[in-house]
Order: structure tokens, then C-alpha cells, then sequence
């Protein structure tokens, strides 16, 4: 468990040294805590959180407002790991001196220490904007899923040679623009070691194989909390969504039974005060 500051040196640095990065997502206060305390390098408040936290099909609903408002409780909680942003559907794709505004919200607003974006040269002009205005950037390739309507479903990418190519395009295509890291999302652990072994900057995969210098899970995947989908890349940790039920059946139970509150979880008066109010 590290307790120095993760940063973007540290990326830099630990490709260097072939030392694994681990990333998980958080959302909240209480589990970026968690995480921080339990030494994970990083903590990406992800658009997921659309799905995850706030029920949508997809991560296209989620607003800057609402990545605003779980950057900010996730930067609370972090002492160590590196905080990133994820810039949501249409906050980078309108004009670059939006991309830049928004960008510098999550910055400013949210208080977090960079900003990831989905994408390669469709949105290069942008990302040097936001790296030119000193804010960095980490990038995400491979299943994109603010392009899920383009993908039509959420498919592995890459598997074909003109994609695959676009993919490693695109990745040398962020380098150059000064991304410090690109996220590889469902793409073929092959594909990613060609990608892995061709950038200076760190790859972090999600789905993409143990060739990548770092790995990324959605927190409430790896810990069971979320029963709706679980992809074949995820492993899970834990199972809480198992522990919260048995843990809420038995607090029923006990209310039905009268045995909770019990007497250490009440508060006492004294006698004489009781006297003058009965
Ligand atoms: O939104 C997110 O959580 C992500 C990860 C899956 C990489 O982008």
C-alpha cells in the first residue's frame, strides 16, 4: 500500500519501471475513502455512473452537472490516488473552446486532477485545446461507450484489420497530442500487447488483457453491487449485493421481533426528570 501522492509522473514513471497501475471507479465519498485507504493509484469518477448510480440504459443521459456533483464527493474522500473526470456525451464534441470550458469545470468544480475523453482523431483538435490550457488528459479507445449507438450494442472492437489499425492510429495519434495515459476498453489482448508495446504513456485496459500496463474496473462490477449486466471481462471481488440483502433482511427481522434497538443503542433519563413530564 503506497501512501505518496499518485500522479501524473506516476503514470509516466511506473511504465518506466513496468510497475502495474491499478485504477477502480468510484462515485461517492464513503467508497473513494475506501479505495484510497486501501492504496489503489487511482480513482476514475467514470460516466458509468449513469448506469451504476443513477439507473440509465446507457452513459448518454449523464450530465457535466451530474459529473460536477460526484467528482466533487470523490475528491473529499482522496487523499493519495490521482483523481480523473470523465467528460460526459456532448461536453467535448460541440466546438473546442466548449471542450475546454468543460474541462476546466471538472478541474475548477469538481476538483479533480485530469479529464478522460473517448475518442481519437474525431476529437483531436479538442484534446490538444484542453492539454494546451494545461489540464491533463487521459484517453479511452476500443469500446467507447458514449458511441454505443454508432457500435450498436456494446460490442468488442478491433477485431477486423482496418479497425484494428485505427485503433493503434488513434492511440499513437493521443500520444502525440500529450495524452499521459489511454484506457483500452473490449478490445483483443493482442491488439492491446501491439498497442501496449508501440506508446511511451501508459495503457490501462478494461477488457483488453494482462498486457497493458495498468487495469481499470467499474467498482460496483468487482464488488457484485450491480446484478443487471455483468461482462465476461469482469472478475469479481466480492459479492455485496448478497451481503446487503442478508444485512437488511436481518434488521426486518429484528424490528418484526422488537429485538432491535436494543438497550446499548438507547438513550437514557434521569428519574426525577422523568417524573416531571409523565
Ligand atoms: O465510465 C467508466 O467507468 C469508464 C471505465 C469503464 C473505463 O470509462
Amino acid at each position: 500500500m503506497s501512501n505518496k501522492k499518485f500522479t501524473v509522473s506516476s503514470f509516466l514513471k511506473a511504465k518506466k519501471e513496468n510497475d502495474k497501475i491499478s485504477m477502480l471507479t468510484a462515485y461517492d465519498y464513503s467508497t473513494a475513502k475506501v479505495l484510497d485507504d486501501a492504496g489503489v493509484d487511482s480513482i476514475l469518477v467514470g460516466d458509468s455512473l449513469g448506469m451504476v448510480m443513477l439507473g440509465y440504459e446507457n452513459t448518454l443521459q449523464v450530465t457535466m452537472d451530474d459529473m460536477i456533483h460526484h467528482c466533487k464527493a470523490v475528491s473529499r474522500g482522496t487523499k493519495n490516488a490521482m483523481v480523473i473526470g470523465d467528460m460526459p456525451f456532448l461536453s467535448y464534441h460541440v466546438s473546442v473552446e466548449e471542450s475546454v470550458r468543460n474541462a476546466g469545470r471538472l478541474i475548477q468544480e469538481g476538483n479533480v486532477h485530469a479529464v478522460k475523453l473517448e475518442g481519437g482523431s474525431n476529437i483531436i483538435d479538442n484534446v490538444r485545446a484542453i492539454i494546451k490550457a494545461q489540464i491533463p488528459v487521459i484517453g479511452h479507445l476500443g469500446l467507447t461507450p458514449q458511441s454505443v449507438n454508432m457500435f450498436g450494442g456494446f460490442k468488442v472492437q478491433g477485431k477486423n484489420e482496418q479497425k484494428a489499425k485505427q485503433i493503434i492510429e488513434d492511440a499513437l495519434l493521443l500520444q502525440e497530442a500529450g495524452v499521459f495515459a489511454i484506457v483500452l476498453e473490449c478490445v483483443p489482448e493482442k491488439l492491446s500487447k501491439i498497442i501496449t508495446e508501440k506508446l511511451t504513456i501508459p495503457t490501462i485496459g478494461i477488457g483488453a488483457g494482462k498486457y497493458c500496463d495498468g487495469q481499470v474496473l467499474v467498482v460496483q462490477d468487482m464488488l457484485g453491487m450491480y446484478k443487471n449486466f455483468t461482462p465476461k471481462f469482469v472478475k469479481q471481488y466480492a459479492n455485496l449485493s448478497e451481503s446487503i440483502e442478508g444485512a437488511v433482511k436481518g434488521y426486518i427481522d429484528e424490528i418484526k421481533k422488537g429485538d432491535f434497538p436494543a438497550k446499548e443503542h438507547t438513550f437514557s433519563i434521569n428519574d426525577e426528570v422523568l417524573n416531571k413530564i409523565q
